[in-house]
């Protein structure tokens, strides 16, 4: 019961498939055949006839070429699907012929529509061939062999074009000569000719072969660019003149030589005609820029013209760089790219009263003047530009913009840029400027624009491996303020877009209130010295005087136990560290040792150096007071250390408190 089912699915959908597809079909009708007599010099003589096979037909088509004369022969040739001969002995000269063409498949056929004509009217004639022209003006000549000898009624047609341009000018109906009115100077032009033998209906010939003819050179009018390298002080002396290159179209002819201009300020005008003929001249002449190095010190203005054999330019004057006029502010954008550079500006607020135009300038740091170096003359209008470059990576261009003046020059603005920013080098000259107590001044020097292969965005200092200083590109110190006592390390790294570069460290010590002690140690000698005689002069009086007086009563004498006892322990007791209550300071050590540095006026101080802190106080507080460090007295431990070192200073006064002083009962 199901299987009647499908075949008649697979028959509508057959259908379908059928009805949707293109359908094979008969070909298409042809265009109506064109046909001539070529010229040849066998005078073969056959009409060789052309067609367009209408629509592509997908499937073999045949073409054949018909024809009936008017002497009643009729006749057909298979052709190609574009083209077919009829053979000279199948027509009759000067007869009327009509011809169509058949396109023919195994759907069915097509014909084209009926062409008409005399076979004595469709021969071609022969290509003419240019012989020769004339420079001044530039005309062009040719020969052509009609068959009527005599016929004067030949009539040409001329196509050309410049060597650099694609489509031809035509001109119609020339008769033997082809005269270019202004043509551009010094230039080569091609040229083509083809002609009709008889009458305005005549067939015309192939093109001739392709004729170059150069036109003559003609004074050049076009002023040069011309433009300077002052280098970065912009001053006059270091200036290098260059200008720009005449493409030889412009130059209107081959250039010959450059003739420079230099008015002196003291009225003497100096002139210099430097010939490009002469090898190792004055200008040098680069990558279609030339370059002239004069000294231009004391001279006030500058000009320079190009000159070919008809002629010179009038002279360039050049903008010389001044600082004497006001300008106004612009915002400035340099966006650097491997190949290019894009420099834009804002519009100054009010124009800028007699500027002509603006120049944009680049400049690869650190080379030599004019290396390195180009311009662009920018309409006053304008306030962007893109100039094409090869800009080298990691490199640093100096990109300028200009006010121009017709003879002067004012910058507005400039921008240092980098097409690839590259990590920077290691930082130089990184050193201790100034200690003073606990503040210390840190410097370096600036990475030059040569060596930073990126531009610096800021410099990161890290102290003792925590705190971290971000210090603007543009500066070059830090000031680090209030630093406990000790041994500090500060490391320093510069920024770039690419990164940190690699680091530079320091180690340096503070001590508070050095000096301090040294005058304090000295007053400690001074006051002991005191004390022995006061000593002295006690016992002395102890021997005369009935009445003996208790030094224990004694203030001073409290005090000097005291001072005593500080400078004691200055000398022999670890490193102490609660500094917000420090008075007397450190005594100079020359063993430093990393860990030892003390915590607490800092905030950069990490976890583990304060636990490494704790554990030194506590081997310390163990140790040997003679180990060799410092010690800080606080005066709020003043009675606790007192009291500590009590039986130091009794043991040391034993032997006479046991012989002077009565003991306390
Ligand atoms: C030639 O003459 C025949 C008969 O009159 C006609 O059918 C045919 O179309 C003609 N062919 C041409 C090319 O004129
Ligand atoms: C004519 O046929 C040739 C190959 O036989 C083909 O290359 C050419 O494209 C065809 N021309 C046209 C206009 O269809
Ligand atoms: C960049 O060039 C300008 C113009 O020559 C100059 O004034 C400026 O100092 C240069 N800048 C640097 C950083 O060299
Ligand atoms: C003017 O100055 C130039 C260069 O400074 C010097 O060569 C020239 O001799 C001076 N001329 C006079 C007349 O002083
Ligand atoms: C610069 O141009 C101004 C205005 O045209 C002119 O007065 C001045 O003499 C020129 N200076 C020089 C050195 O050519
Ligand atoms: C050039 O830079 C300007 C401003 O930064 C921007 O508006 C413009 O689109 C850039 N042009 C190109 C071609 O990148
Ligand atoms: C430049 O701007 C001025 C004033 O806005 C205008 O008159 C002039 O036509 C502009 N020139 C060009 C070339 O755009
Ligand atoms: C510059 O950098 C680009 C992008 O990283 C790279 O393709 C190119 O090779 C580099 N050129 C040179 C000369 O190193
Ligand atoms: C250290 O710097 C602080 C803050 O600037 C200042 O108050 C203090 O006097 C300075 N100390 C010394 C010894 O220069
Ligand atoms: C600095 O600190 C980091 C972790 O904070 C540690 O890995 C590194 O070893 C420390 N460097 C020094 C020199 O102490
Ligand atoms: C310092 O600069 C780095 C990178 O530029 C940044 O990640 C960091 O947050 C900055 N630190 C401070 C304290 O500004
Ligand atoms: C700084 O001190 C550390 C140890 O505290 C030492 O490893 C480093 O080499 C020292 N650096 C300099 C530049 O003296």
């Amino acid at each position: 019961m199901a299987w009647p089912r499908v075949p008649c699915l697979l028959l509508i959908l057959l259908l379908l498939l059928h009805t949707c597809l293109p359908q094979p079909g008969p070909p298409s009708p042809p265009s109506a055949p064109q046909c001539h007599i070529p010229y040849t010099e066998e005078r073969q003589e056959d009409i060789h006839c052309f067609w367009e096979p209408g629509q592509d037909p997908q499937i073999p088509t045949s073409y054949s070429l018909h024809w009936n004369s008017t002497e009643g022969i009729s006749s057909a040739v298979e052709g190609t699907n574009v083209s077919g001969v009829i053979p000279r002995k199948l027509y009759t000269s000067y007869s009327d012929l009509t011809v169509l063409v058949r396109a023919a498949n195994q759907h069915g056929s097509a014909m084209s529509t009926v062409a008409a004509f005399n076979t004595g009217d469709i021969k071609k004639p022969p290509t003419p061939e240019v012989t020769h022209h004339s420079h001044q003006p530039l005309e062009i000549y040719w020969t052509l062999q009609c068959d009527d000898q005599g016929s004067s009624d030949q009539l040409c047609e001329v196509q050309y074009h410049t060597q650099d341009q694609q489509d031809w000018t035509q001109e119609k109906d020339i008769l033997r000569s082809f005269l270019l009115l202004t043509p551009r100077p010094y230039t080569v032009y091609e040229f083509q000719v083809r002609c009709a033998c008889e009458g305005p209906q005549a067939l015309m010939s192939d093109w001739s072969s392709v004729y170059t003819a150069k036109s003559s050179e003609s004074a050049p009018v076009k002023a040069l660019d011309v433009w300077s390298d002052c280098g970065v002080i912009s001053e006059l002396s270091q200036c290098a003149l260059m200008w720009k290159e005449m493409p030889t179209w412009l130059a209107h002819g081959k250039v010959l030589g450059y003739v420079v201009t230099l008015s002196h300020s003291n009225g003497t005008v100096e002139v210099v005609d430097m010939s490009t003929s002469e090898p190792g001249g004055l200008c040098v002449c680069q990558e279609k820029r030339c370059r002239f190095t004069p000294s231009l010190r004391g001279v006030s203005g500058v000009d320079v013209s190009v000159y070919n054999s008809q002629g010179a330019t009038k002279p360039a004057p050049l903008a010389l760089p001044t600082s004497d006029l006001q300008v106004p502010e612009l915002s400035f954008t340099v966006n650097l790219k491997i190949f290019s550079l894009n420099v834009s500006w804002s519009l100054p607020p009010q124009p800028i009263e007699n500027m002509d135009e603006y120049v944009v300038q680049y400049k690869q740091v650190g080379l030599p003047p004019t290396q390195g170096f180009d311009w662009i003359k920018v309409h006053k209008n304008d306030t962007s530009i893109i100039l094409r470059g090869d800009f080298e990576n990691h490199t640093a261009y100096n990109v300028s913009l200009f006010a121009v003046f017709i003879n002067r020059s004012c910058l507005l603005a400039s921008a240092i840029s980098y097409s690839l920013h590259g990590l920077p080098p290691k930082v130089t000259e990184f050193k201790v400027q100034h200690i003073s107590d606990s503040n210390v001044t840190l410097s370096w020097q600036h990475t030059s624009l040569t060596q930073s292969k990126g531009l610096i965005l800021c410099y990161q200092l890290v102290l003792n491996n925590f705190t971290v200083y971000n210090v603007s590109g543009d500066q070059n110190y830090l000031h680090l303020l209030g630093l406990t006592s000790g041994h500090h390390q500060v490391w320093i790294r510069a920024e770039t877009k690419a990164g940190l570069g690699p680091s530079e460290t320091i180690n340096f010590s503070t001590e508070n209130g050095h000096g301090y002690t040294k005058y304090l140690v000295a007053g400690i000698i001074v006051g002991m010295l005191l004390l022995i005689i006061i000593i002295i002069i006690i016992s002395i009086q102890m021997k005369t005087c009935a009445k003996v007086p208790d030094p224990s009563n004694s203030k001073l004498l409290q005090q000097i136990k005291l001072q005593l006892n500080s400078s004691l322990m200055a000398i022999c007791s670890p490193l102490e560290s609660n500094p917000k209550i420090s008075e007397l300071e450190v005594v100079e050590n020359p063993f430093w040792d990393a860990k030892a540095s003390p915590d607490g006026q800092t905030e950069g101080m990490v976890g583990e150096e304060r636990t490494h802190k704790r554990t030194d106080d506590e081997a310390e507080k163990e140790e040997d007071a003679d180990e060799g460090y410092s010690k800080i007295i606080d005066t709020d431990e003043e009675e606790r250390d007192g009291g500590e070192s009590e039986s130091l200073l009794e043991d040391d006064h034993l032997g006479y408190e046991k012989h002077f002083m009565p003991v306390d009962v």
